[in-house]
């Protein structure tokens, strides 16, 4: 049986700041899908959060890209944004960058993964969602889970895996994409993975069998509204087991709580903290960086889960190093590297005071 998973995503609206949700406007997205459920746009849903971001996990028949699944993600959003609204919560509607809905979602401000796929007669499937960062953050994961042998020991005995798989990588300024193969081409590979605030992996295919393995958002918002608006707080579906890494090579990257962008104002690098969900509430400098991830069975269509995978005491050491490079890089305040390079910072708030000194600089 062909389904669809779509993970669509928006900040509507930060409770208190820029740190959560408020449960209410939850609430109001859980009875819209519920509704959609029950006149069957929907085969099932599940609402969660990731700090100030609204995550909308659905099921459907329709495909990538339907228009009547987008819009109720869209519409949802709108009546989140009321509530927001009402209670003058932090930015109320701050990812809808377009007053009416236009068909897809995608460049309007929410971020969008999905893959229609054949179920399998055990679909396994892990969704993480970050907050306070932006969609290059899972290159370094995917990178790992689907080419590296030190992190996916699948990659060398699993014959189903030996064949190696293939990466969409997008180049988010030019809008353009090129397809790698790992593992023979890793190093073409990483010198652009290596480079996430251009180019993001959008998604990854088993060479052998071409069947989808991975899908992220791409959307870069900055680059969308052409003003800073906040961070992407990338989402990304993973299949595991079979002819996938298992589950536990899917959750292994995150032991490394490597350095993304984002944090602070969307300026800075912080490293990106594996955390289960109630602890996914960046209150520190309004972060660190957090990535929650929710594994599923899918059962016709049914969200069988979630499983909260952070929610382990195996990843208590990840959450101690990150805080420790947490505190390391705070001590350079105002300084780079913990500040983005000057051309990351093109897309902050922080070109509008450099313009109001330019006519102070005089010739040396
Ligand atoms: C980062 C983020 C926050 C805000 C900061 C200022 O993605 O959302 O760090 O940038 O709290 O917020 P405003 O400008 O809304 O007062
Ligand atoms: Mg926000
Ligand atoms: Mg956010």
């Amino acid at each position: 049986m062909k389904v669809t998973l779509s993970v669509i995503k928006a900040d509507i609206g930060g409770y208190v700041g820029h740190s959560t949700s408020h449960p209410k406007i939850l609430e109001k997205a859980e009875e819209c899908l519920k509704a959609a459920k029950k006149e069957g746009t929907l085969i099932d849903y599940h609402v969660t959060s990731c700090g100030d971001d609204v995550q909308l996990i659905m099921t459907h028949k329709k495909g990538e890209d339907n228009k009547a699944v987008h819009k109720l993600a869209w519409d949802t959003f709108v009546e989140g944004t009321k509530i927001a609204k009402k209670l003058k919560l932090h930015g109320a509607g701050q990812d809808l960058l377009s007053d009416a809905f236009s068909g897809n979602v995608k460049a309007m401000g929410p971020g969008v993964a999905e893959m229609e796929i054949e179920e399998r007669q055990a679909e396994t499937v892990i969704i993480f969602m970050a907050d306070k960062t932006s969609s290059g953050a899972w290159n370094m994961p995917l990178y790992k889970m689907f080419a590296d042998p030190f992190n996916t020991i699948g990659l060398v005995i699993a014959g189903n895996m030996h064949g190696g798989f293939a990466f969409e990588v997008h180049d988010v300024k030019e809008h353009k994409k090129i397809t790698f193969n790992a593992p023979e081409e890793i190093y073409d590979m990483l010198v652009f993975m290596g480079a996430p605030s251009r180019y993001a992996v959008k998604a990854v295919y088993h060479r052998e069998t071409g069947e989808v393995a991975a899908v992220s958002s791409t959307q870069r918002l900055s680059m969308m509204a052409g003003r800073y608006v906040g961070k992407d707080d990338p989402v990304c579906i993973v299949r595991s087991q079979g002819n996938f890494p298992a589950v536990g090579e899917i959750l292994e990257p995150f032991t490394m709580p490597a350095m993304v962008e984002g944090w602070m104002r969307g300026s800075h690098h912080g490293p990106l903290m594996p955390v289960a969900q109630h602890q996914a509430n960046p209150s520190r400098f309004d972060g660190p960086p957090r990535v929650i991830s929710y594994g599923f069975q899918l059962a016709d269509g049914k969200l069988v889960g979630p499983r909260d995978m952070f929610d382990d005491p195996a990843f208590d050491e990840p959450r101690r190093w990150a805080n420790q490079a947490a505190e390391y890089l705070r001590r350079h305040g105002p300084f780079e590297p913990h500040r983005l390079p000057l051309e990351e910072m093109e897309y902050t708030t922080m070109p509008q005071v450099m313009k109001k000194l330019q006519k102070r600089f005089v010739k040396l």
